[in-house]
């Protein structure tokens, strides 16, 4: 998607970031690329390619963060593992266009520096902490289920007793 010759890597990619599930890990990927585009733009004059940035990037953690639920929610059914991490999900957004709001007397290449350093900072976190280890439990999960019961159900290790049903249709 961006020419990576030509874009700052405040925020390089690396394989602890890796998750192990392939969908997660490419749209991961794509949210960095926009971080470092963003860090990119903080040097250019122009408050239009800027704003067009922060609102792509935001408009794909919106995305992204609906599918990565839609990933954990079978295998994560009434827990409270999972509600949080949703909720967290949720802040994200409100923080950033929060600073973006707070900010609005500042030069927007203020902000945004301050919003590329929260995003980074977010983001790492995130996704070496808490995305890692729901993506272990999926996998352990969708692997230790039996064949016949993978299309329909699947259980979180090690809490074996806690079921959960695939929302989608046979
Ligand atoms: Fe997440």
């Amino acid at each position: 998607m961006n020419d990576q010759s030509h874009t700052f890597q405040v925020f390089p990619w690396n394989d602890n970031l890796v998750v192990g599930i392939p969908k997660i890990d490419e749209q991961h990927r794509v949210l960095i690329d926009l971080i470092n585009e963003l860090a990119t733009q903080l040097v250019g004059d122009s408050s239009v390619e800027l704003n067009r940035v922060f609102d792509e990037l935001t408009a794909y953690a919106n995305y992204h963060f609906e599918t990565e639920e839609n990933i954990w929610a079978p295998c994560f059914v009434d827990d409270e593992w999972f509600f949080n991490h949703q909720r967290t999900h949720a802040s994200f957004i409100d923080d950033i266009l929060a600073i973006k709001e707070q900010d609005n007397d500042r030069p927007l290449q203020q902000t945004v520096e301050k919003i590329v350093g929260f995003l980074v900072r977010w983001l790492a976190y995130h996704i070496i902490d808490s995305d890692k280890r729901m993506a272990s439990a999926a996998i352990t999960s969708m692997a230790t289920r039996p064949p016949m019961a993978r299309a329909t159900t699947c259980s979180r290790s090690p809490s074996a007793s806690r079921a959960c049903s695939d929302r989608s249709p046979p």
